[in-house]
């Protein structure tokens, strides 16, 4: 699959082959514009390749995004909320989430005090960054949808509550799709998918940081180096 953003632009995404299969959970790593984002447009169906395809357990990924969250759920990198209470803005991906389950949302993702009146709307401008992000965490979590794709979904997150997501998500069943450059040392045979520029690497985090210069960059919190400038660090 090759993605450019118009018609003369150089590929963000060139000949990128990736088989992800159900149920597994894949970290996607890269230097900022190295075309995470635009990799999860591209499997939300909110974007179409110029050449190849994308499926999604069979569906297009063009009529994957008709289906809505029965086919996957996109939290982007700035979530949307809208003015209603908390649990609207929590369950309108997942209307049939047993009043238990929400409860636990709210617990896992420090929500309470969102939730002290029940019946006032949230001010999306009044909430701080984290607020939002953790809502919208929340509320894809709560789906019961197959797919789960994560646009950096620690970013602005404090240890505690970085903590809690990447437990909550670790067990969730669904095929879930982690973009972060933030990420957490990955679970022992995790795959990872490094962008770098146009050259995608897949490996674990064990064979990555063997072979990449740039992942080692990345893994070690140094810094997030431009794709452009990257280019030439990746060993491979
Ligand atoms: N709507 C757009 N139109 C044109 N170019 C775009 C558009 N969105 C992204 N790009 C470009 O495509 C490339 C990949 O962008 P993308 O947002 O996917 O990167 P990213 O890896 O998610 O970066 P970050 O870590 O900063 O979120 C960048 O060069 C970016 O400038
Ligand atoms: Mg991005």
């Amino acid at each position: 699959m090759t993605f450019a953003y118009g018609p003369d632009a150089a590929p963000v995404l060139d000949h990128l082959d990736l088989t992800v299969e159900p149920g597994e959970h894949l970290l996607v790593v890269g230097p900022s514009g190295a075309g995470k984002s635009t990799l999860l447009a591209l499997l939300a169906g909110t974007a179409h390749p110029r050449h190849g395809q994308i499926h999604l357990a069979g569906h297009t990924a063009r009529h994957a995004r008709t289906l809505g969250t029965a086919a996957r759920v996109l939290v982007p990198q700035e979530p949307y909320i809208f003015e209603a209470p908390l649990h609207d803005n929590l369950t309108y991906l997942a209307p049939n989430a047993p009043a238990p389950r929400i409860t636990e949302a709210i617990d896992t993702f420090t929500l309470a005090p969102l939730a002290a009146d029940p019946a006032r709307p949230l001010r999306p401008d009044h909430l701080s960054p984290s607020e939002r992000r953790r809502i919208a965490l929340a509320r894809a979590w709560l789906t019961p949808t197959p797919l789960l794709l994560l646009d950096e979904p620690t970013a602005h997150l404090d240890a505690g509550a970085r903590a809690a997501t990447e437990l909550a998500f670790a067990s969730h069943p669904a095929t879930v799709i982690t973009v972060s450059h933030h990420f957490p040392a990955p679970e022992p045979g995790q795959r990872v998918l490094l962008l770098d520029g146009a050259t995608p690497y897949l490996g674990t985090h064990a064979s990555l940081l063997r072979e990449s210069a740039l992942y080692g960059e990345l893994a070690a919190g140094l810094g997030e180096p431009s794709a452009a400038g990257s280019r030439s660090t990746a060993s491979t």
